[in-house]
């Protein structure tokens, strides 16, 4: 496939990038840093925050798929799972490129968003202290990128894109196992981790399963 690998030095994203090439997928990586690209990946340079209308539609121009691990890195990123993937997909609208597949987050379906005011209080896959202690740690903690990615979500699914949207739990470095769980519209109950390789994974599969289209997909290990 014609893949477009957004944010592909990241950690979600530096696997997309390693299991796409390692499958013969031709690929384009969107990515800030391509100094930290390896060598012989076709590189677009954005930085999403401002990114150029035109160099992001070249960069998803004829792609089959368009997979994005965008998220912040620090404070200064603040806003750009929202801000980004706003600019990914109006440039797919304009390139005609139509499958975006991108991560968010599992607490996320239980949170408030322009479009979607009063979301479930509870997740149906959360069992007994992921709805009552730590979806509430974890909210307040992360209260301003929660709200970044719920924005994110109003606008994929509002892109008219063939879109899915992968909800993770904590994230880890382990290797891809390739035996994760996933189900649609709901978390995974005593799902509380997942490793980055195995979100790639899916991800990748998800990009090629039109089953997968305009779901939203919990998965954990
Ligand atoms: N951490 C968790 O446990 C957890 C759990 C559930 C969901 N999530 C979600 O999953 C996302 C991906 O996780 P991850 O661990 O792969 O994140 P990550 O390693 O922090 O990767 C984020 C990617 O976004 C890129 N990026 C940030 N700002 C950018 C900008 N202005 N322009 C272009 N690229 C930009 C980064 O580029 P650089 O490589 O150049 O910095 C990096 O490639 C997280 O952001 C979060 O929303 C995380």
């Amino acid at each position: 496939m014609k893949l477009t690998i957004v944010a592909a030095t990241g950690g979600i994203g530096r696997q997309m990038l390693d299991q796409a090439l390692a499958a013969g997928h031709d690929v384009t990586a969107v990515v800030r840093s391509p100094g930290r690209l390896p060598g012989g990946v076709r590189a677009v340079i954005a930085d999403l925050a401002a990114a150029d209308p035109a160099a992001l539609e070249s960069a998803v121009a004829g792609a089959d798929a368009v997979l994005s691990g965008l998220g912040p890195r620090s404070r200064a990123d603040a806003g750009i799972a929202s801000r980004g993937t706003r600019a990914i997909a109006a440039a797919m609208s304009a390139a005609g490129a139509r499958r975006l597949v991108v991560v968010s987050a599992a607490p996320i379906g239980t949170v408030a968003s322009p479009a979607r005011p009063h979301p479930p209080r509870h997740d149906p896959g959360d069992a007994f202290w992921m709805r009552h202690v730590l979806s509430h740690v974890a909210k307040a903690l992360f209260r301003a990128h929660y709200a970044d990615l719920a924005l994110m979500e109003d606008i994929v699914r509002d892109s008219g894109l063939d879109w899915t949207i992968v909800r993770p739990p904590r994230l880890s470095d382990k290797p891809l196992t390739g035996t994760y769980r996933t189900a649609y519209g709901q978390n995974l109950p005593g799902g509380w981790i997942v490793p980055r390789a195995d979100v790639a994974h899916y991800m990748l599969r998800a990009a090629a399963q039109p089953d997968t289209i305009k779901q939203v997909v919990g998965i954990a290990s």
